[in-house]
């Protein structure tokens, strides 16, 4: 059976009668415990299928499939759950979920005078126009298999509206993934949203929530009122581990796509730069490229180097306290590493600037075990990535989705087969 594992206590929690999202222990009071949950027991057999949907394709390697066949479905009515919310994704956004291209930018690696060689995976094509879809789809599939089984987990599901706090992409794949599956979806954003932004969320359906600052209140007024939402019944559908370690998982399969493809061109990445806000894709990326060294997609996995702006770098300030510490002493005490950054930051990446890497702890892991590190970087180089980007390659990505080629400029020798993600597509 399908079981998930919290990485800071240690809970069990057994997927046939218990939602796998947050740590049931996360809400003990005066608890310092980092909690995400992560399926356990990783490695199931595993196959790779031939199918270009990542969902298709990588199912094996999916805890919903798993729990679907442990439970009695099918492969074909798992396909039949896929390819349904495919058509709908098809009809909600233009497009379903397919491996998106990586190639090889020879002329941006050229103009940033780099010695050795510069891959870019290109998710400005996926779903919402950012990878940040993969996360929720993960979970949506989740749920439709937990209706689709009636397993107790899934009592009363449909009754339970979906939340997330974001403005920015993770808000936008969150109401096309939610439209898709026809569930509602509370989002709840700050006053200041880019209007194009909501009026894409109104119009996909979801139901907006302007959160203003309370007086005397300490923290962010939009998660604090996904919080409350998750309290009183919604289900977390956001992009934090933190809130719903489920999200992670769906996001591995940007990391399983791209050691297939380096796989294809015979040849495999010494450092993955990757822009860090939340901090859920470097966690889903480390995770998926230590799975697929396991199953032999990739002979090593690639050295993680996070990047973060000098304006808002939370993970950097963690990374620096952990030297040389015991991780896992360090998930009992969270509060001596994260904590919400001081000031407000402002960068042309404003969508990286959350005032906690949330999934810190999976982030650090993944930099322990590749040999890799924190990268902060100026606005100069965040501006200069995105210039870069627009001028040498045709993928329109954001500030924040070039702002891994930021880490890149700014620390140009940490690898010499370097792979970046553009994410996030120019609104
Ligand atoms: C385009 C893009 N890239 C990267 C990130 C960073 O992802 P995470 O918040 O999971 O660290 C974000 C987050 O909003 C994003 O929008």
């Amino acid at each position: 059976m399908v079981t998930f594992r919290c990485h800071g206590c240690g809970a069990t929690v057994d997927a046939v009668r218990v939602l796998p999202f947050r740590c049931p222990n996360a809400d003990a009071s005066r608890d310092d415990t980092d909690h995400v949950l992560a399926v356990d027991g990783e490695l199931p057999a595993w196959s790779i299928g031939a199918e270009s949907d990542p969902f298709l394709r990588y199912r094996s390697l999916l805890s919903p499939y798993r729990l679907a066949r442990a439970t009695g479905l099918s492969d074909a009515a798992w396909g039949d759950v896929v390819g349904a919310l495919d058509r709908a994704l098809i009809a909600v956004d233009g497009r379903g979920f397919r491996i998106t291209p990586m190639g090889e930018e020879l002329a941006l690696a050229r103009a940033l005078g780099l010695s050795g060689r510069l891959w870019v995976k290109d998710e400005t094509l996926n779903v919402s126009g950012s990878h940040k879809a993969r996360h929720l789809m993960g979970v949506m599939l989740y749920l439709r298999v937990l209706e689709t089984t009636g397993l107790p987990a899934g009592r009363d599901l449909r009754g339970r509206r979906l939340a997330i706090a974001s403005c920015g992409n993770a808000a936008l794949a969150a109401a096309v993934v939610a439209r898709a599956a026809d569930w509602p979806l509370d989002v709840f954003i700050p006053p200041d949203a880019d209007p194009a932004v909501r009026k894409r969320l109104d119009d996909l359906g979801a139901r907006a929530t302007l959160c203003e600052r309370r007086p005397g209140e300490a923290g962010d007024p939009c998660f604090l009122r996904f919080r409350e939402a998750v309290a009183a019944g919604a289900i977390p559908f956001g992009v934090q581990g933190t809130e719903n370690g489920l999200a992670i998982e769906g996001g591995r399969t940007l990391a399983f796509e791209m050691a297939e493809q380096f796989g294809r061109l015979k040849t495999a990445p010494d450092a993955l730069f990757v822009q860090v806000g939340g901090g859920a894709l470097a966690s889903a990326l480390a995770q998926g490229f230590d799975l697929a060294r396991l199953i032999g997609l990739v002979p090593a996995v690639p050295k993680l180097m996070t990047v973060q702006t000098a304006g808002c770098a939370p993970l950097a300030r963690a990374w620096q306290r952990l030297d040389g510490l015991d991780l896992s002493l360090a998930a009992r005490q969270r509060s001596k590493f994260m904590w919400p950054w001081e000031t407000t930051p402002a960068s042309l990446a404003h969508g990286i600037l959350d005032d906690e890497t949330y999934d810190w702890w999976a982030v650090a892991a993944g930099m322990r075990k590749s040999g890799g590190g924190t990268i902060v970087v100026g606005e100069d180089h965040v501006a200069a990535a995105h210039a870069a980007a627009h001028a040498h390659t045709r993928i329109r990505a954001s500030a924040t989705g070039t702002a891994g080629l930021a880490g890149v400029i700014a620390a140009p020798t940490a690898g010499t087969r370097i792979a970046v993600i553009f994410s996030g597509v120019e609104r």
